[in-house]
């Protein structure tokens, strides 16, 4: 079994589900793992999927991922248009980045047209709630060589 898709999620994430649904949508993060889990089977991979309001403990399991993940799946949330340090830290990771956001922040604030973390990241995918994990585990999977079972 390769090692697991790591899928980290930003501050306020687990507020899915009644955290401004008009722009989030009503699907909790629990629904978002689930969904996650059942794409990376489907190319006999797994997603280690986690959640954090703390940048330093995203830093953390960013790090850990140095030799513990074969790809990186990561919602940033508020971080991303902020976090010099969470984009250093990604940036010693050897393996491929897939930014995901549910919403599409160049359509919102000019705030959020700016992340930091796509400054590395192998691509973004964002707008389609949910599924927008589903789709980065889909395009991590196949980054690393995985193929539908
Ligand atoms: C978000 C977009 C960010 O601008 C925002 O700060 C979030 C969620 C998204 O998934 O659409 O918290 O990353």
């Amino acid at each position: 079994m390769p090692k697991p898709i790591f899928v980290l999620s930003g501050p306020n994430l687990n507020l899915l589900g009644v955290r401004e649904p008009d722009i989030y949508g009503h699907e909790t993060l629990l629904d978002i793992q689930a969904r996650c889990s059942r794409r990376a089977a489907e190319f006999s991979m797994t997603v280690e999927f986690r959640q954090s309001n703390h940048e330093g403990v995203l830093i953390d399991w960013v790090q850990e991922a140095r030799t513990a993940a074969s790809a990186m799946v990561i919602n940033p949330a508020g971080y991303g248009h902020t976090s010099v340090a969470l984009l250093d830290a990604l940036k010693t990771l050897a393996i491929p980045v897939i930014e995901c956001h549910l919403s599409n922040p160049a359509a919102r604030e000019d705030f959020r047209r700016h992340t930091y973390v796509s400054l590395i990241a192998a691509g973004v995918v964002s707008g389609f709630g949910g599924a927008s994990y589903e789709l980065a585990v889909e395009a991590a999977a196949g980054l690393v060589g995985a193929v539908r079972a």
